[in-house]
């Protein structure tokens, strides 16, 4: 990540060199005190040229205050419901012949072009399950600011190529994570209504697909609508202390216990239950932390998340054992290397391990 990120800055620097070459002369030449990141953040704001149509509001915050900003109440609560557009988008994906038993979408920020390929060539290959017809498609919102208009144009090209991304305008960051959910399920319910279970993940697992469809969704069982699991939390509470990375301030949530939800890095529901969510996710108030809101929502339908058996969604790491994960639906977190080779070795647990 750390590669790829100087990489991309490195990238958006030089292609904004010129303008920002002579900004920083005149800068400098003036005598200003103001650090080279901030003039650069002004700068590149400036000279934004509007590529795409935005919401309004989209493109209105200064980069040096994001990483401040889940500390502040304000930032808890989401900007929601809202008529977010999508700038990259795939209305066909699930007009095809059969409907979709499984829709992944896989939350990745703009920048994570290693974890989306490392992901299409494992267990995002939508062929995996023989039988079983599964759509993938990346959510994402927009770059940083002073990144925007040269990654955007890779984006594009990336999208070209793969056909495969969902770009959301919003700014993509930790704090509207929960945008990006909701936005996901807005397009559950334009254009893939058809979908029998939706799958939500991050970027950064271990997925097991055909355990997956076979031993947790049962595609031969009847239809289950009010249907949701995941490695599910059960009376947690707020963290209230400001510097925590899940702080949340009283303003935006007052109750003392979370009621139960899935955990963020992996759940799946029924696609009837996808569109209940977003029904009601419309009504209450949308907090940053994604995976609490969706069981605020659950609360709110009076409907429970399913336990799945004990220990398939490992969310806290797990070593990689060839024959344990054959027996597991999700390992998080897991970098893209370690996926490549995690992948290429585990196509052996088929026929080496014991099955299922
Ligand atoms: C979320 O996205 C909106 C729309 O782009 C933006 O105005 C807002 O600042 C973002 N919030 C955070 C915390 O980044
Ligand atoms: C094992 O899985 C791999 C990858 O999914 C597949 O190519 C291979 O045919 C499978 N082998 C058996 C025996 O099912």
């Amino acid at each position: 990540m750390r590669w790829s990120w100087s990489y991309l800055v490195l990238g958006a620097l030089l292609g904004t060199a010129c303008g920002v070459l002579l900004a920083l002369l005149l800068e400098a030449k003036l005598g200003s005190l103001k650090p080279p990141e901030l003039q650069l953040h002004l700068k590149s704001k400036s000279s934004l040229m509007p590529l795409i149509s935005l919401a309004p509001d989209a493109l209105n915050v200064p980069m040096e205050r994001l990483s401040e900003q889940h500390l502040t109440p304000s930032v808890a609560v989401v900007k929601y419901p809202y008529s977010y557009p999508f700038l990259i988008n795939h209305p066909d994906k699930c007009q095809g012949e059969t409907a979709p038993f499984l829709l992944i979408l896989v939350m990745t920020q703009p920048q994570d072009t290693e974890a989306r390929e490392a992901i299409r060539t494992t267990w995002g290959e939508e062929t995996i399950v023989p039988g079983v017809t599964i759509h993938r498609l990346f959510v994402l919102g927009l770059f940083p600011l002073h990144l925007h208009r040269h990654l955007q144009c890779q984006l594009e090209k990336e999208n070209d190529e793969n056909q495969d991304l969902l770009q959301v305008g919003f700014l993509d960051t930790y704090s509207n994570l929960t945008l990006k959910t909701l936005m996901g399920l807005e397009w559950v319910a334009r254009y893939c209504q058809t979908a029998q279970y939706v799958l939500k993940v991050d970027g950064d697992v271990f997925l097991n697909p055909g355990f997956l469809v076979h031993q947790v969704l049962h595609p031969e069982g009847p239809p289950r609508p009010a249907f949701i699991t995941g490695y599910i939390y059960k009376n947690r509470m707020p963290m209230r202390k400001p510097r925590h990375k899940w702080y949340m301030p009283r303003e935006a949530f007052p109750g003392t216990i979370y009621p139960p939800y899935c955990a963020g890095a992996g759940y799946v529901m029924s696609g009837c239950l996808a569109l209940k969510v977003l029904t009601v996710a419309q009504k209450i108030k949308a907090i940053y932390l994604e995976d609490v809101f969706v069981g605020l929502c659950l609360q709110s339908l009076k409907v429970k998340p399913t336990p799945s058996p004990v220990g398939i969604f490992q969310v806290f790491g797990r070593e990689y054992k060839r024959c344990d994960f054959n027996q597991l639906a999700i390992v998080h977190p897991i970098k893209p290397v370690d996926l490549l080779w995690i992948w290429a070795d585990f196509q052996k647990a088929n026929t080496t391990c014991p099955p299922s």
